[in-house]
């Protein structure tokens, strides 16, 4: 018997990575489903490598009911806290695993799993292995089919990945489906579904005209709300064959939205499952920004299919290879279809802030990371995110035209293979002839580049000089950093506002400098005036920009420049440079008449897409700020927004409401015009709802309102003004929707982040609510990720805001380690607050490490915390 003392978690190392020691041909899984009691028959052709003879299989919470090697009962193996060790094996055997396991008490959501009653998988990253004992890896990929057997009234849909090839009626009501996927995948891909639905169908009809069955599964009742899934699915398998060449590879493509599930969506094999958030939508029950993000996510998913599905990762470090990539193709898909620079700005919003929080926390890691205990804490924005802009920085070294020979090359030598975020480089770099070797660099080191600019210019000379240094800061895991390839666009302007030519050593020059070197020295000629630096256009690197700008630059720029995202980016600047001011000396924000004047000057601009004038009036959100300061002053930081948007809303007070009243009344549709007007108009009210004159605005339009986004606009204006119809507003909505999970949930979130002391107890009021529960991972990210990031309520002096979140974490710990692993990231930072409440969150976080039976996820957090 082993000894009860809790092993240590251990973790892996990228430079660890051996190829396996068996190959698996075929896997034949036969499941007989059971809400308690769930049998899996898994036979499969295995070899040897290298005429292993011992083979070691991963399995978790399962019950081995037989181990058969070549059709005989085999004894020869032993069970461990990972899995099975089987021995003395011959080179090729097929093999047959009988397990049971229990899909009712898995509340962890991963593995087989039962949500409201359907039976469903969610294998990435690891939960094959609560399937069957397995090598579940991505670099072992194998041919499956999958029997699904299971009571016939209650389950007459079973799905799993590839091609229905057979099905038959059993005894006793069930009966059982046969499918094959052709493409051998690795075991993170596989999906099994069965239950009963509504089904939406439609086709595609592919550019070389073969027919694609499209179907998509959602609750009973739920099947009009499934219309902009599909419409978005057909959006996103043309524009992947116009942009990137490619083509689906299956006869048929099916999506199942189910209410619980970790995360967004699940791209396995022709079988996609989605948390039912990125699917239903109609206008009474969705935003627009849920429609955006439902176009965007059945995008991602679908991308995935090669990029990710045909060449996959070959090992869990190289994650970024397929997720980088396909966030970068989503975003370019999102940009093609809608507004581009609205788009690009709200990337870099996320860069700007909750990736560069992630990089300065003592979770900082490199986009391919080194070392990791559990991987699904690996899924994260700066795998994603940052990834991406790794996949943009390198579209912006070679074009468009020579990133698409790179990807051909990429699917030549890679298709059907585990590839390395290395063999993607070479691709690039091969196609391109463009030398890629520093810019590497950028996988493999973590943390956030700092380019410092500064300028001179010489009125005699006609010289204007940029001198640029790169650095970056040591990170929790790495202390030495190497200087990067940072891609670096410029443009300069003459006070009229027209462009200055670039010229440097008598040759004219495009905008975009290649800083390689830790410092750089470029000297423009021919600058008939003192100029003003547009810098980093477009966010060409995800690096923080120092620069010293005089408030009239910004002024100028947000006027002239020739790009909607530097006008938007000067004003981000302006105001970030009154919010330091205020914080740092502990002054009161008062504007001048010119910035006022420039945010008016867009407010009444009529030629401006309204969506990019409402990103340009939104203040940067409290944990942006957080991030500009060492010491992170909570409550500072709060009263410089609260103050801005006052001073916002002063000063542009009667173009906000000729500009709110102008935009009222119109035809709704999802049009990205009608989107954009209701996003500035929803922008004009919450400035409006700060003033006293015009509270009464937001329950007006509450009231009249025919469409989620304006409900939700009223509500959360008068949720942050905490306006005196608040109350009333949130009781309305709540009698309204309680029958519905996905819509409270808005509500939930009102809730957790209503910006006073009292939030706490809103909360815990809004966990007794009949639409809560603690098992969907939607509900209690609304309530308590809200929570956690509420600057009022979470950071309350008293500690009572803490001692919660470690109430909450620790049970969480138990029932979906996940979801709590996801929610503890603001506490990670505990340091970085003042003396009072970084004690108050020390303590709770010694008093989760103390937790008996901490999972992975959190020990592994929670100790890189504590280091
Ligand atoms: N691969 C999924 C995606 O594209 C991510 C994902 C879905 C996931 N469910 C998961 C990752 C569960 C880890 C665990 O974006
Ligand atoms: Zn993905």
């Amino acid at each position: 018997m082993k000894d009860a003392t809790p092993v240590q978690p251990v973790a892996k190392y990228r430079k660890d990575y051996t190829p396996p020691s068996h190959n698996i041909e075929t896997l034949d899984l036969v499941f007989k489903l059971h809400q308690t009691q769930t049998v899996v028959t898994a036979t499969s052709k295995v070899l040897a490598s290298d005429g292993a003879s011992r083979l070691s299989l991963v399995g978790e919470h399962l019950e081995l009911k037989a181990l058969h090697i070549n059709g005989v009962d085999w004894s020869d193996y032993e069970l461990n806290d990972e899995g099975i060790v089987i021995s003395n094996l011959p080179p090729e055997f097929d093999m047959m695993i009988t397990t049971e396991l229990d899909p009712s008490a898995n509340t962890a959501l991963e593995g087989l799993y039962l949500s409201d009653g359907a039976f469903c998988t969610q294998c990435e990253a690891e939960g094959f292995r609560r399937i069957t004992y397995f090598l579940d890896r991505p670099d072992v990929l194998a041919k499956y089919t999958t029997t699904i057997e299971a009571d016939k009234s209650d389950f007459p849909f079973l799905l799993s990945n590839g091609n229905k090839v057979a099905e038959g009626e059993l005894e006793n009501g069930r009966h059982w489906v046969k499918w094959q996927d052709p493409h051998p995948k690795p075991s993170y891909l596989f999906a099994l579904v069965a239950g009963d639905f509504d089904q939406l169908v439609d086709s595609f009809t592919t550019r070389s005209g073969r027919k694609v069955d499209l179907e998509i599964f959602v609750d009973k009742g739920n099947l009009s709300r499934a219309h902009h899934a599909m419409l978005s699915l057909k959006n996103s398998m043309k524009w992947d064959e116009q942009r990137f060449d490619l083509e689906y590879d299956l006869d048929i493509y099916m999506i199942v939205a189910v209410d619980f599930f970790n995360m967004g969506a699940m791209e396995n094999k022709g079988l996609n499952v989605f948390n039912s958030k990125y699917v239903l939508a109609d206008q009474a029950s969705a935003t627009d920004k849920d429609y955006l993000g439902i176009e965007a996510v059945i995008g991602h998913e679908y991308f995935h299919n090669w990029t990710g599905n045909r060449v996959t990762c070959r090992d869990w470090f190289q994650l970024s290879l397929k997720e980088g990539l396909t966030v970068f193709r989503d975003q370019e898909f999102s940009s093609d279809l809608g507004s581009r620079p609205v788009n690009r700005i709200n990337n870099v919003r996320i860069i700007r802030g909750p990736q560069f929080a992630e990089d300065a926390s003592p979770m900082s890691h490199p986009i391919r990371p080194d070392k990791v205990i559990e991987m699904n804490n690996f899924y994260t924005l700066t795998v994603y995110e940052k990834g991406s802009e790794v996949i943009r920085m390198i579209h912006t070294l070679l074009g468009e035209e020579a990133f698409q020979s790179g990807m051909k090359l990429y699917f030549e030598r890679h298709d059907g293979t585990a590839a390395t975020c290395d063999d993607f480089v070479a691709t690039m770099q091969e196609a391109s002839g463009i030398d890629l070797d520093q810019f590497k660099r950028w996988y493999s080191q973590s943390g956030t580049p700092i380019l410092t600019v500064t300028d001179e210019y010489d009125a005699n000379l006609k010289t204007y000089t940029l001198n640029v240094r790169q650095y970056t800061a040591p990170t929790a895991t790495q202390a030495d950093k190497l200087p990067l390839h940072i891609p670096f666009d410029i443009e300069l302007y003459r006070q009229d506002g027209s462009v200055i030519p670039l010229v440097i050593d008598a040759k004219s020059v495009g905008s975009l400098l290649h800083i390689t070197q830790e410092s750089h020295r470029f000297v423009f000629e021919a600058v008939d005036e003192k100029p003003i630096p547009s810098l980093l256009r477009e966010f060409t690197a995800p690096v923080k920009l120092e620069y010293d700008y005089e408030e009239s630059q910004l002024v100028q720029l947000m006027k002239c420049s020739t790009n909607e995202v530097s006008r938007w980016d000067a004003g981000q600047t302006l105001l970030s440079q009154y919010i330091k001011q205020a914080v740092s000396k502990g002054v009161d924000i008062d504007l001048s008449k010119e910035v006022i004047n420039s945010f008016k000057a867009l407010l009444v601009d009529q030629s401006l897409d309204k969506a990019f004038v409402a990103e340009a009036l939104t203040l940067p959100p409290h944990s942006e700020v957080s991030g500009w300061f060492d010491t992170i002053d909570v409550d500072g930081i709060s009263k410089a927004l609260t103050q801005l948007k006052l001073a916002l809303a002063k000063g542009l007070e009667s173009e906000l409401l000729m500009t709110y009243q102008s935009l009222g009344g119109s035809e709704y549709d999802i049009s990205h015009q009608s989107i954009a007007k209701r996003a500035l108009r929803n922008t004009c009210l919450g400035y409006l709802s700060c003033l006293k004159q015009h509270h009464r605005l937001a329950q007006q339009q509450f009231d009249v309102s025919d469409n989620m986004t304006d409900t939700i606009g009223a509500l959360s204006s008068a949720n942050q003004s905490d306006l005196e119809s608040r109350e009333d507003l949130m009781n309305v909505f709540s009698k309204r929707w309680s029958h519905d999970g996905l819509v409270m949930d808005k509500w939930f979130m009102l809730q957790g982040s209503k910006p006073s002391a009292d939030a706490l107890s809103k909360v815990k009021l809004a966990m007794e609510h009949s639409a809560f529960s603690m098992q969907n991972p939607n509900r209690v990210r609304s309530v308590l990720g809200s929570f956690f990031n509420n600057p009022f309520g979470f950071h309350a002096l008293d500690g009572s805001g803490y001692q919660f979140a470690g109430e909450m974490l620790t049970k969480l710990n138990t029932t979906n380690p996940q979801v709590a692993s996801r929610l503890i990231d603001p506490m990670l930072k505990f340091a970085r607050y003042d003396e009072e409440r970084k004690q108050l969150m020390r303590r709770e976080l010694e008093l989760l490490r103390d937790t008996p039976n901490l999972a992975k996820d959190l020990y592994e957090k929670v100790e890189a915390a504590l280091k």
